[in-house]
């Protein structure tokens, strides 16, 4: 029988990602990035926005749509022209009711249901009848952009399923279910990533942000590269980073992977987003009691998805002596009883592991773009972050800081990691402005 000690010494050396590993993945990324900018075969689709980054004059009454994957947000957001953004009112829905009276993310509702549902949200935060809103839509799916105003689903991500919207053009979805439900006063504007989203808002103020990322259910970053090949001009590019495919796969990534709605599809977002954090943990405890390491009963450990990111972050700020609240987490979750105290700081461990490795990967991704960017990181730079990971999530964002001064030494210096808040909807309002005004 293994002892939990040696699983988990096995286990920490699997999830390691020491600074050798991150400095390949700098190198690795560095040349998707490129191969994906010049049309050649990439796991980084490296998509256009045709969007630059704000003066900070963009100004007016906006709305936002915030699509993310859990929620639908629908804000009403001012623009005061001096790189103040203002919410007067903002609203979040889930996309999938608790108690089960509906689910927009499965494969028997439609696109056009969908859309029709977030229009009628939009209807709710309207304040006047009378009066023209300029709207802008952030939509966090990786798309191909035709235009700002024109962007076409190329394949869900974070195991959506709602059928009869990959392929489609979702500003046109947006579109017509605003006519249907009368809303023509509502005049959308642009369609953004909600990456982009994150940069256009913490650099409406800090001109030194050329890094957007989310660190939320999802996993992704965009840049802005100072010389695009379509236009010669600075353009944010929504890299679709989760889909980076050069990392290599633990027997427990594979497992995830292959079990997942689209298997070798988003091996990166795999390992590191809130989506897939408990599920990783799963899978792991899984084995711990397969190979008799742990010498406890729990049917519901079985059941997929059955621990979720929000369960990891419970995990993690448990500073009781006997870490009662994991002991909740995996009773409630797993109907997991009678854990011994080595049993409940194992888990935590292993939740800590998880945690840690995605923050460093996703790190070493930063690191690739800034190199790509600033060979000498002769200058300074801000990333700017959103999403719940990085926001809640016990260590995640003191995890990204240590690796970026593991992987870049002092030049580390030189990198401000920053909390861009409600950047996916504000953005979609500093875009929208961008576009109404300059017409
Ligand atoms: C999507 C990205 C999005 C990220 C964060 C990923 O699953 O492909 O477009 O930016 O989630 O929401």
């Amino acid at each position: 029988m293994n002892t939990i000690c040696s699983s988990l010494a096995d286990i920490e050396t699997r999830l390691a990602v020491p600074v050798s590993l991150m400095q390949d993945i700098i190198t690795t990324f560095q040349v998707e990035m490129s191969n994906g900018l010049s049309g050649k075969p990439s796991s980084l689709k490296m998509l256009p926005s045709f969007m630059g980054i704000p003066t900070g004059r963009e100004q007016g009454t906006i709305v936002a749509v915030d699509f993310g994957g859990t929620n639908v947000r629908v804000l009403l957001i001012e623009l005061t022209g001096n790189g103040q953004t203002h919410i007067i009112d903002k609203r979040v829905f889930p996309l999938k009711d608790n108690e089960g009276r509906y689910n927009y993310t499965t494969a028997s509702v439609s696109g056009m249901q969908l859309f029709e549902f977030i229009a009628g949200k939009i209807a709710e935060i309207i304040p006047a009848a009378d009066k023209i809103y300029p709207l802008g839509h952030t939509f966090s799916f990786p798309c191909r952009q035709y235009g700002v105003n024109s962007a076409e689903l190329i394949s869900w991500t974070k195991e959506l399923k709602t059928m009869g919207t990959e392929g489609k053009n979702v500003e046109v979805l947006l579109q017509s279910a605003l006519e249907r439900k009368g809303l023509d006063q509502v005049y959308p504007q642009a369609i953004i990533n909600d990456t982009t989203g994150t940069l256009l808002t913490y650099s409406y103020t800090d001109k030194a942000t050329d890094i957007g990322a989310i660190c939320g259910t999802g996993h992704n970053s965009c840049y802005l590269e100072p010389n695009h090949p379509l236009t010669n001009r600075p353009m944010i590019v929504n890299m679709e980073s989760g889909n980076f495919n050069q990392v290599p796969q633990t027997d427990y990534d594979v497992y995830l992977d292959i079990n997942s709605e689209k298997p070798g599809a988003q091996r990166l977002e795999k390992m590191t987003a809130g989506q897939y954090l408990g599920e990783i943990v799963r899978i792991i405890v899984s084995g711990l009691l397969a190979n008799n390491s742990m010498a406890i009963k729990a049917d519901a450990l079985y059941i997929p998805y059955s621990l979720r990111a929000e369960d990891i972050s419970t995990m993690l700020a448990d500073h009781t002596a006997n870490l009662n609240e994991v002991a909740n987490v995996v009773e409630s979750c797993w109907r997991m009883s009678g854990l011994k105290i080595e049993e409940r700081k194992a888990l935590k461990t292993i939740a800590a592991f998880v945690t840690v490795r995605s923050a460093r990967l996703v790190a070493a991704t930063w690191a690739g773009v800034l190199y790509k960017i600033d060979p000498d990181l002769s200058r300074h730079h801000t990333i700017a972050v959103d999403g719940s990971l990085y926001e809640k999530m016990p260590g995640y964002a003191e995890a990204l800081v240590q690796a970026m001064q593991d992987v870049l030494g002092v030049a580390s210096k030189q990198v401000t990691i920053r909390l861009s808040k409600d950047g996916s909807g504000i953005g979609a309002a500093i875009a929208a402005a961008t576009v109404y005004g300059s017409r």
